[in-house]
């Protein structure tokens, strides 16, 4: 056997694979250019940097060379132009690149494509004159109901830090700024500018904040971004404990932390409690009087009146300046970027094959033989559907979007007939329409392969983001239930044809029960981006074997999951208590022993693989090495993410059964074999404990569990440690 061994990863080490050497914000030289530059300011020009003079700018000096910084939604692409004000531009040369949005990004589980996917933002943001790409969203996937899941990662904050890293590594790369959002506990979105959010510490530590702390320690993103939401009474964008005592004192960041879109309430708390630069604050009809802003003239009057010191001004200057040397806004030259190039459309087209995830297949149904069909029914409203400019700020005017239906016409040529029928219709509070659903039957019963869209839905735009929308800012999702009538027409096009395929897509869970034990293939699509189409019918058609993983769990029914059944969503009187505590996703699914529809973790391949060899030691430094040999079994070449699982056995706190600590992508040929190695520190078996406010990894015995998926293990062996 011909073994080739794979990197080296782990808690600590598969985050250092990607460097790429993130440059510090923090150099002694730059530091003594900021203090001269500072000390040259009048009072007027540095609070005139605090706040913004635009929808997306924040003010500059121009007398010193200071520029205006210009900031751009958004996580998955570079937004259309709206110039100063809120209304798009005509005639501008601002369709991009439209990337996979977050959740699918995070199915691939593979930070390679997340550094990838960060630098075409990172390009594109550059060629378009952008210093600051308002993305990742990387707020834990908390209810399956969250309208802006789409645009997160995940409910698991292991695989959060893997691709968040990547993400901002690639975006900074290109010498322009990540903004990590939103800063933090924006789970929801109902209520998102008022609702107070109260959780355990431990919760804080274990599931909402290991994200953040990633992407500062080790991404070393320049921008944070403060959420709309209250923590613990107080505004996340003005809040002490969360930007003061934990960003920039416990993780000691040093860049600037701006505020969401108006999240600025209060002029003392922004300035004492960490919040650098206000932005969007809604003052009035427009043109806004930016200099009325919270962190406007009333900031010159204080610090005159003596009630509030020049330094705290001065420091929120310093680290917006520390961004702007570090990435070249100051006394430097640029590289010009680059927009729409074939390799940036090839990374959208990449990211979605990977992300998207095989989530069954009996009886081989899939892939589909070109040669053994001449017609083929697509089905549904989604198939035949744009995607790029719904779901709010994330819009993206694409250069262009295959569909789904476009996709599979482009593969097949001319040789298969393609049918199409809508199924249903995308629109508020629809029921199932009999005359469409009659006409996808009628397709359906004629032709040798039927496929159906369906899922939800983003919404169209940003302007009708609420008459239609599911995953969009600003709403949640009513219920987890298909709307549209989508149910009856599945069951009717099963009932034609039972081997139809079935093509969820949207920001993740939605309940299946009615059908699902009638079908035999089912797909993940997400919202795939500018590819998606493309990359959908490859899948489909077998010229790519699928390897995406859910970073989520999909419950069977709403009420599984625990932000409903142990929590509170959206809350109860403007408050909403995650009683379900550390037990998110999988975390409650496994602990609870709830059977889930598809488990965290979970994706099919095209072809098998097996495992072998696993070896285990523990080392005196407090360090767990695991190596296994994973063996392509199958005829085709394909992907695998092992899964690294930690289970305490006794543990003498509660617990979640267990725990994401490491995984690797692995690529391998038919019948090739690879060994993985693993090395897990003590991170990979720590809680944290809130009375000693510390991590700690209680001496006992732990069980490391590899498989495909968190339900899925084919290996394990006992440590102690
Ligand atoms: C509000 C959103 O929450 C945030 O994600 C976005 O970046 C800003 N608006 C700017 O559009």
């Amino acid at each position: 056997m011909n073994n080739k061994i794979t990197g080296f990863v782990g808690s600590v080490l598969m985050l250092t694979v990607l460097t790429v050497n993130a440059q510090s914000l923090f150099n002694p030289a730059t530091e003594a250019k900021i203090t001269a530059l500072i000390k040259k300011m009048t009072l007027d020009e540095k609070v005139g940097m605090l706040h913004a003079n635009s929808s997306f700018t924040s003010g500059g000096v121009k007398r010193l060379g200071i520029p205006e910084m210009v900031t751009s939604d958004g996580p998955h692409g570079v937004r259309i132009e709206h110039g100063r004000g809120w209304t798009p531009l005509k005639n501008v040369n601002d369709a991009g690149t439209y990337l996979p949005t977050g959740n699918a990004l995070a199915a691939t589980w593979n930070p390679k494509l997340g550094y990838d996917f960060g630098a075409v933002l990172g390009s594109e943001a550059k060629f378009r004159g952008k210093d600051v790409i308002l993305g990742p969203g990387i707020n834990i996937i908390r209810s399956p109901l969250n309208g802006r899941n789409f645009e997160y990662q995940s409910e698991d904050p292991y695989l959060i830090s893997q691709m968040a890293v990547g993400y901002i590594k690639g975006v900074q790369a290109q010498g322009v700024s990540a903004s990590l959002k939103h800063f933090a506990a924006n789970n929801e979105e109902v209520d998102r500018g008022t609702v107070n959010v109260e959780m355990s510490e431990r919760a804080l530590r274990e599931i909402y904040l290991p994200g953040f702390e990633a992407a500062v320690k080790i991404g070393q993103v320049n921008t944070v971004m403060g959420a709309y939401n209250k923590f613990r009474g107080q505004y996340a964008t003005e809040n002490k404990y969360l930007i003061n005592d934990i960003l920039k004192g416990e993780w000691g960041f040093k860049g600037l932390v701006m505020s969401d879109w108006g999240a600025v309430h209060n002029t003392m708390e922004a300035l004492e409690n960490g919040t650098d630069l206000e932005m969007g604050s809604d003052i009035g009809t427009p043109p806004l009087k930016y200099d009325q802003f919270f962190m406007g003239d009333t900031v010159i009057a204080l610090v005159k009146s003596g009630k509030v010191p020049v330094a705290l001004v001065d420091d929120k200057v310093r680290r917006i300046l520390r961004v702007m040397f570090k990435t070249n806004m100051i006394a430097a030259k640029r590289t010009p970027g680059a927009y729409n190039t074939k390799a940036h459309q090839q990374t959208a087209l990449k990211v979605a094959e990977e992300g998207i995830v095989l989530l069954k297949n009996e009886d081989n149904v899939l892939p589909l033989a070109k040669s053994k069909i001449k017609s083929i029914a697509i089905i549904g409203q989604n198939a035949n559907r744009e995607n790029a400019m719904g779901g709010g700020s994330s819009q993206v005017k694409a250069k262009y979007e295959i569909t789904p239906l476009q996709g599979i016409k482009n593969l097949v040529g001319g040789g298969i007939s393609v049918q199409y029928a809508q199924g249903y219709k995308i629109a508020r509070n629809q029921q199932a329409d009999d005359t469409l659903i009659q006409e996808a039957v009628n397709i359906a019963s004629k032709t040798d392969a039927a496929i159906i869209f369906c899922g939800w839905t983003h919404g169209y735009d940003y302007s009708k983001w609420d008459d239609n929308a599911y995953d969009a800012e600003g709403v949640d999702k009513p219920d987890m239930n298909m709307p549209f009538g989508q149910n009856e027409l599945i069951k009717a096009v099963l009932k034609a044809n039972p081997k139809t395929i079935i093509v969820l897509m949207g920001g993740g869970p939605i309940d299946v029960r009615e059908w699902v034990g009638e079908s035999k293939a089912i797909i993940e699509g997400w919202y795939p981006g500018m590819e998606g189409g493309t990359a959908l019918a490859k899948i489909i058609f077998g010229e790519v074997n699928p390897s995406g993983k859910l970073p989520m769990t999909f419950p069977k029914k709403l009420e599984d999951s625990p932000a409903h059944k142990l929590g509170e969503f959206p809350g109860v009187n403007g408050t909403v208590h995650y009683k379900d505590d550390i037990f998110v996703g999988y975390r409650y699914f496994d602990t609870y022993n709830v059977e889930p529809q598809f488990p965290f973790g979970h994706g099919l391949s095209y072809t098998s693989f097996s495992y072998q060899n696993a070896v285990k030691k523990v080392t005196g430094d407090k360090q767990v090495s695991y190596s296994i040999d994973i063996k392509n079994t199958g005829k085709k070449d394909g992907a695998q993410v092992v899964q690294v699982y930690v289970e305490p056995i006794n543990p003498l706190v509660s617990r979640p059964r267990k725990e994401l600590k490491a995984f690797e992508k692995v690529f391998l040929k038919a019948g090739e074999t690879k060994t993985v190695k693993f090395i897990l520190n003590k991170d990979a078996f720590s809680y944290y404990d809130e009375k000693k406010k510390a991590w700690v990894a209680d001496k006992g015995q732990y069980l490391i569990a590899v498989g495909n998926s968190s339900k899925d293990i084919q290996a394990s062996g006992e440590v102690v440690f």
